[in-house]
């Protein structure tokens, strides 16, 4: 029997029994669990096989949980949060005391958002606490934004996947941090840098190449398909470079006519990078089932959504 359904009771039981649901949201599916279960969060991590000091996102309904969750909101995060919320943006804030230290890796801040999704609002409104919620996908691996991505990733693991259809943002939240009051983006996302600075003015984005980063998204390698994965500025000259490969293409909306290339994917004909991002880890997931010797990335052009998309697709394509 499929583990995919869309009976939000189901989900509720299951989470009220300190049981996984994977969970749709409109940035990518999430494995989701009691923020108070020691058992839960503790089964996040094994199945994801995340390290431990990699904190998780805590996912709330409605702005006024805020003060069950973080102990001191910035004015620019109350901006931040009238802006956005629901939506695609994570707010790393100081903790309140009943924060389980290993939600947050034992830090002193922790990460929330209000996800802007139909299926999982009603569900977080049906529970008497709020959900940890990771991307639904074993640690470094791409992020799913199909209820069918998380079945192939985690069918022997849990019991649920909540179906929400195709997540229609497609990458990750963007992430915001506050040191001395001020915001700092910690990790790129489907918020893009522009929209944000519109809110709280130019904001900086945090050294992206520590070793113990504050946001391990931030990690060099990370959403990376099996499939060996260049990113290119010029694509002639690297489908010179890969001759007799079997080659795989991840174009925005070139068009290119090559004998070596066995697949291609167009992110957005339409030159529409909102398009582009909510297609993009499908498409990967996608090459990576092709049998690819290669897959060749175009990259974005760096603005809006186009520098988030850039970030991931750097990640997936840095070998360790
Ligand atoms: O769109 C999203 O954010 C999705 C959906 C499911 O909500 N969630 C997601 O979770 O991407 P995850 O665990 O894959 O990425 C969360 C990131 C990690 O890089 C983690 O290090 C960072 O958030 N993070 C969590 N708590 C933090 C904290 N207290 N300080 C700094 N970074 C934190
Ligand atoms: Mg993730």
């Amino acid at each position: 029997m499929s583990i995919i359904s869309k009976d939000i009771s189901k989900a509720v039981q299951l989470l009220n029994a300190e049981e996984l649901v994977a969970i749709p949201t409109e940035t990518v599916y999430g494995l989701a669990g009691n923020i108070y279960s020691e058992k839960a969060i503790k089964r996040i991590f094994e199945t994801k096989k995340r390290p431990f000091f990699n904190p998780l996102i805590v996912h709330i309904p409605s702005f006024g949980m805020i003060s069950d969750i973080v102990s001191d909101l910035p004015e620019k995060a109350k901006l931040l949060a009238d802006a956005f919320w629901p939506g695609p943006l994570t707010l790393v804030l100081k903790k309140n005391q009943n924060i389980p230290d290993l939600i947050t890796a034992g830090k002193d801040t922790v990460a929330v958002r209000i996800p802007n999704h139909p299926t999982t609002l009603m569900l977080l409104e049906q529970l008497d606490f709020p959900l940890a919620a990771p991307s639904a996908n074993p640690f470094g691996s791409i992020s799913p934004t199909t209820a069918e991505h998380v079945n192939n990733y985690f069918k022997n693991d849990i019991k649920m996947v909540l179906d929400g259809g195709p997540c229609q943002r497609g990458i990750e939240s963007t992430i915001i941090g506050f040191e001395n009051g001020e915001p700092i983006i910690y990790r790129l996302g489907s918020t893009s840098k522009e929209a944000i600075e519109n809110v709280v003015g130019p904001i900086q984005i945090k050294n992206k190449k520590e070793i113990a980063p504050d946001a391990p998204g931030m990690l060099d390698r990370h959403y990376a398909p099996v499939t060996k994965t260049i990113l290119t500025d010029n694509l002639s000259e690297a489908l010179q470079q890969h001759q007799g490969k079997q080659i795989g293409l991840l174009l925005f909306n070139s068009k290119i006519e090559n004998d070596a290339v066995a697949y291609t994917i167009e992110l957005s004909t339409s030159n529409n990078l909102e398009e582009a991002a909510s297609k993009l880890y499908d498409a990967l997931h996608e090459l990576d089932k092709q049998n690819l010797d290669l897959i060749i990335a175009e990259r974005l052009p760096d603005y809006g959504l186009g520098t988030s998309i850039n970030d991931r697709l750097q990640r997936a394509t840095v070998r360790a």
